[in-house]
């Protein structure tokens, strides 16, 4: 069972990503990056690319197989492979043709696919069910395996679901049973229970935590004891506040100063369900200063660890 990062626009930033990969991610994705804005050696562009990571794969969008190809040729020693975007569903990205509208355009993907596999680079594909009028992902997953991808990822919702409902991991199951090249599965895993029961019910060989991994890290190496070993155990209030300072001083050395700021999106889900953690994030939003922060996150564990008796529970295979 191989576990990966998912790619996810303002999130997968290299802190993030280098967190994730020393806490059990076997993979990371970065977020998406256009392939114009490479070319053009945009410089906020050239910041989301990985810099002295492993297992970090870069994700492209675009719609020309020229410019994916001259992307691919810059990135190509900071990539385990390419990773193509055929499946974000936001407007202003489909309008322009990049996303999930390539799934309207099996051929163009083939092309893209062939254009960066022409580099030498291995290619996976990321796509959604369809559109709700054209659920088509096996005839696009058919058109990417013959292109030369060697894996292909869905998320198992259409293009005008974006997040909503549930997703469904049964396409992953039918890719897995029709394609000969690997398959990944992507949608609502957020438990370690959800890791293994996607990967049982799928047979797919790569899964990919996106949402539950945000203030929730520790969910790659749960999800590896529950399958290896059938349970899992929580991070004490002492872990639990020294990974927060290390991504905290890692957004930091990242961002500079703005990395506070970016940290708070973080800060907000590694708080939930914490006791009184109302108060905390509403301090924590004035907070300018990542010593403040520090004295702040040091004097709230502080009073939980000294409450925390015995060991911490916790959780088995759930049927
Ligand atoms: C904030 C956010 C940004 C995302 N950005 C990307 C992206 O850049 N590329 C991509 O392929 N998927 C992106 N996704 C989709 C996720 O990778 C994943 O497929 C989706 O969230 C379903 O998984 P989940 O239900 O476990 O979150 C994004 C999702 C979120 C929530």
């Amino acid at each position: 069972m191989i576990t990966a990062l998912s790619p996810m626009a303002g999130v997968t930033d290299r802190s993030f990503r280098k967190l994730c990969v020393s806490m059990g991610a076997d993979l990371a994705f970065t977020e998406m990056i256009s392939v114009n804005g490479l070319i053009r050696k945009n410089r906020k562009t050239i910041a989301m690319l990985p810099e002295m990571e492993d297992k970090t794969v870069v994700q492209l969008f675009g719609k020309e197989p020229d410019i994916f190809y001259k992307a691919t040729e810059l990135v190509k020693d900071k990539s385990l492979w390419i990773d193509v975007n055929a499946a974000c569903p936001v407007q202003k990205v489909t309008k322009r043709g990049y996303g999930a509208s390539l799934m309207r355009n099996p051929s163009l993907l083939k092309d893209i696919v062939k254009a960066v596999a022409s580099t030498g680079m291995k290619v996976s594909v990321k796509i959604r069910i369809g559109w709700e009028d054209q659920k088509n992902f096996l005839d696009v997953a058919k058109v990417v395996e013959d292109g030369g991808a060697f894996l292909i990822t869905i998320h198992g919702r259409t293009v005008e679901q974006l997040y909503a409902g549930k997703a469904d991991w049964m396409p992953a199951k039918i890719l897995k049973e029709k394609l000969k090249i690997k398959v990944g599965v992507s949608g609502d895993i957020f438990t370690p229970n959800d890791v293994v029961n996607a990967y049982r019910e799928t047979n797919a060989d790569y899964i990919f935590i996106a949402r539950g991994a945000i203030g929730n890290p520790w969910i790659f190496k749960q999800s590896k004891d529950l399958f290896e070993k059938g349970k899992f155990s929580y991070p004490s209030f002492e872990e639990k506040r020294d990974i927060i300072k290390r991504h905290l001083e890692m957004e930091m050395v990242e961002h500079d100063f703005r990395g506070i700021m970016i940290f708070r999106k973080f800060f907000v889900r590694y708080m939930r369900n914490l006791p009184g953690s109302h108060e905390l994030k509403e301090k924590m939003m004035k907070i300018t200063d990542q010593n403040e922060l520090n004295d702040l996150l040091d004097s709230y564990f502080g009073k939980l660890i000294s409450c925390e008796q015995g060991g911490v529970e916790g959780g088995n295979i759930e049927g």
